[in-house]
């Protein structure tokens, strides 16, 4: 069975959304890569997601559990956000606050691959991606690939469509998803990032 990518889309805009157009061609990057691909996209806007509040897992609504059985069956994930107030948008950071990382249990970033893009109406925030973003992930014990993706309006034409050296940049981290889930793939025990409260134990 091909590599699952899953992109999951931090805007809550009505399409044409930015930051689902940039997802969607680093997926199709993916997918032009290497053809056995599987990828899928979670909407935050489609899911009446619960605020987390600490209760069990078991007690989150319908929708929360189906957007989390998403995130434990990909393999890979492409993780976009529109910048809001010069970070990420809160939509996100409530549903990565959902996201389990037991050392015991469910930890379904750990090892895996995330590639990070950001789209923002100007170009002052684009290190959201590295000061804001890369750190949530490493909370998660995820590999993050080194390139990042930042689009600003001048990357798009009016239709919302990504443009130019965007598009090329775009294809390129779908394909480096690929490539470096494959070789995580073949060494998984080595590749496995320490929990870090097994680190301070
Ligand atoms: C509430 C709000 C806050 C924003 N804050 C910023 C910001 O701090 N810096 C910036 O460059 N753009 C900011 N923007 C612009 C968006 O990041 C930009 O338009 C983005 O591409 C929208 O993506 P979307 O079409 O997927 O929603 C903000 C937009 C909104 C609606």
């Amino acid at each position: 069975m091909g590599l699952k990518i899953l992109g999951i889309n931090g805007s809550l805009t009505s399409p044409p959304s930015r930051t689902r157009v940039v997802l969607d061609v680093a997926l199709a990057g993916a997918r032009a890569y290497d053809s056995s691909v599987e990828t899928d996209v979670l909407e935050l806007r489609d899911f009446n997601l619960d605020f987390c509040d600490g209760r069990p897992y078991d007690s989150y609504n319908a929708d929360t559990q189906r957007a989390l059985a998403m995130v434990e069956a990909a393999d890979a994930y492409l993780v976009a956000t529109p910048v809001y107030r010069a970070s990420y948008t809160g939509a996100l950071k409530n549903f990565f606050d959902l996201v389990p990382n037991d050392p015991n249990g469910r930890d379904p970033l750990r090892g895996k691959v995330v590639g990070l893009l950001a789209t923002a109406g100007s170009d002052h925030h684009y290190l959201v991606l590295e000061h804001e973003l890369r750190p949530l992930f490493g909370f998660f014990g995820a590999h993050t690939l080194a390139r990042t993706i930042y689009g600003s309006s001048k990357d798009f034409n009016v239709q919302k469509q990504a443009e130019g050296k965007l598009v090329e940049e775009l294809t390129q981290l779908g394909q480096e998803v690929v490539i470096l889930s494959q070789l995580l793939k073949e060494r998984p025990d080595n590749f496995q990032p320490a929990h870090l409260r097994i680190r301070r134990d």
